[in-house]
């Protein structure tokens, strides 16, 4: 594969509402994110993805968008993101913007006429349909719970909505609606984006035969992924996109596609593929069996962890490149996710995650607060929650016959609520947040986990992060980490998972002991160079190392 300038960026991802208040509403704030660029910048980071901060009405908190040329005012204005834009070049930080086509907000002027005026063009933006006697046109259920139609007040019609209901579905086949889409994001590439984040792409086309599928559930209805999600036909809008919009421009875009099998990744990430990187969800999804319906919890083990990884490694190397995360805005905590014994919930658990996917073959994504070590935080009723599928995934779990305890719990590991706590800058009121109460509570945890205590604490896993950051993309060994070929070390104990980065001249073996108990390793050669380590009193010795819980390191071997 070709060199990229973007396969050695280290991008920070922004929940803008939970980062930084700087006018003390409760509400973070574009100025908020220009005020800690300097932060980000002394971390490391290269280029952030900021979610959403198109005017919305914020349902889904801003992936409903009303204009995508303006500003939500909460977040501030066009002005404040000039300055953003200003202040993150001189730091050499470059910025994505999130990008949401596949549906606006139903507050949108396109969707209001659509609804206003059943003879104008804009009703055929959206995807209306007839009732059948008095009943929605089919059974599939949205992702956020529900039926996918919603009825259109005196009219026999109903909209789709793949979402929420106040988050119609644009109508893709129309194609004077795809041509003002393609204006819209050219106005904002020309204004010096780096690029995008593309949210929920795979959905665009959806089965015109718009037909009912045997019900999956208690409700009658089914998921609708197999009728909206990666469907043939598909590839004729990503293709079009592409050309009218992102080839012109020397831009990254990292799609949100989830539902590509491996086989088909060289049509979206390959030399001539629809986008630059994808995020594949397989092993953040490993702890339930849908991303969508939470009451299925899965047993999982690290072996399967390690095999999830392998094969996605595997699968993205044949064709292009990857987008490596743990942790996002829809995701609960890795820490409370990956480390099952909660002893372990620290520095060493979280630093054995950080070394297990940073040094994968892909560009890193960190999530705002991963870089301290955030965790879930456990709220005692369903009305704490904010997030829509929080609310929906409870009744749904009751519907599915689970108690409220236990429906709370499963919510409670996989709310997205969890990674939306506003970050924690100190130990001081609101956890210098904010002035004023945060619009979602701060998780109770601040007063021993926030950034100020962790600079100060050279021994901090701020300070791991940046010497991750480091090893990765400034040192002798950049060439190999950020470049090199992956190569699964399958030779391990259950609980080990080891991989190899390898260029012409340089092995390094990443080695993470992913359990609570001691193992052992057996290593090619004797003749070994560490160069991160998650322990401190490192005693290698030979080609047998031991293990500790949690251990993870870095080596290079000298030997091939
Ligand atoms: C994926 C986004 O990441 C999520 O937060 C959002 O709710 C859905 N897409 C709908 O836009
Ligand atoms: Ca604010």
């Amino acid at each position: 594969m070709r060199k990229k300038w973007w396969q050695k960026e280290i991008v920070y991802q922004i929940y803008p509402r939970s980062f930084k208040d700087s006018n003390n509403d409760g509400i973070g704030d574009i100025n908020g994110i220009t005020e800690k660029i300097p932060y980000l910048s002394k971390l490391g980071i290269t280029m952030i993805w900021i979610c959403p901060i198109y005017k919305s009405p914020m349902v889904d908190n801003g992936y409903d968008i009303s204009d995508y040329d303006d500003i939500n005012p909460e977040f501030g204005s066009l002005e404040d993101l000039d300055y953003l834009f200003e202040t993150a070049h001189k730091y050499g930080i470059k910025i994505m913007l999130d990008l949401v086509i596949n549906h606006t907000s139903d507050e949108h002027e396109w969707f209001k006429e659509a609804i206003n005026n059943p003879e104008s063009k804009y009703r055929d933006y959206y995807i209306f349909k007839e009732g059948i006697n008095g009943n929605p046109p089919n059974n599939w259920r949205s992702i956020f719970g529900g039926s996918v139609w919603e009825k259109v007040p005196d009219e026999d019609m109903y909209y789709l909505h793949v979402f929420d209901k106040k988050q119609p579905d644009l109508n893709f086949e129309n194609p004077e609606l795809r041509e003002e889409i393609y204006h819209m994001i050219n106005g904002w590439l020309e204004k010096g984006l780096a690029g995008f984040r593309i949210d929920s792409i795979t959905f665009l086309k959806k089965d015109q035969d718009y037909s009912s599928l045997p019900a999956d559930g208690p409700d009658g209805l089914v998921t609708c992924k197999f009728k909206t999600r990666n469907r043939p036909g598909i590839e004729k809008f990503l293709h079009e996109l592409k050309e009218k919009t992102f080839d012109k421009f020397d831009c990254v875009t990292v799609g949100e596609a989830p539902g590509v099998q491996y086989d088909e990744l060289d049509e979206f990430i390959g030399e001539n593929g629809y986008f630059s990187m994808i995020f594949d969800f397989k092993y953040a999804d490993i702890d339930v069996e849908s991303g969508s319906d939470w009451f299925k919890r899965t047993n999982w083990t690290t072996k399967e962890l390690r095999n999830l990884i392998f094969n996605s490694q595997e699968a993205l190397q044949k064709v292009g490149w990857g987008a490596s995360f743990i942790e996002n805005h829809d995701q609960p905590r890795a820490v409370s996710k990956f480390i099952k014994n909660t002893k372990y919930q620290n520095y060493i658990g979280a630093s054995a995650l950080g070394i297990l996917y940073f040094f994968l073959r892909g560009t890193p994504f960190i999530y705002q607060g991963q870089e301290i070590g955030m965790k879930n935080f456990e709220r005692d009723s369903i009305e704490a929650f904010n997030d829509i599928s929080s609310i929906d995934n409870y009744e749904r779990s009751l519907q599915e016959g689970y108690t409220e305890k236990e429906a709370l719990n499963f919510v409670n590991l996989r709310s997205r609520d969890n990674t939306r706590t506003p970050m924690q800058w100190d130990s001081e009121e609101n956890a210098g947040f904010s002035e004023a109460t945060p619009w979602l509570a701060l998780n109770d945890d601040f007063k021993t986990i926030n950034v100020q205590d962790q600079i100060a604490d050279s021994n901090s896993l701020l300070h791991f992060y940046e010497d991750m950051i480091h090893l990765r993309n400034d040192s002798r060994y950049s060439n190999t980490l950020i470049y090199g070929d992956f190569k699964a070390d399958k030779e391990t104990q259950d609980n080990i998972i080891s991989y190899y980065r390898i260029s012409d001249n340089e092995n390094i073996q990443i080695i993470v002991n992913l359990s609570d108990q001691n193992e052992k390793i057996k290593l090619q050669s004797n003749d070994i160079k560490v160069l991160l380590h998650n322990y401190k009193n490192t005693k290698l010795n030979g080609t047998d190392i031991n293990l500790r819980p949690y251990e993870a390191l870095v080596i290079k071997l000298n030997e091939i």
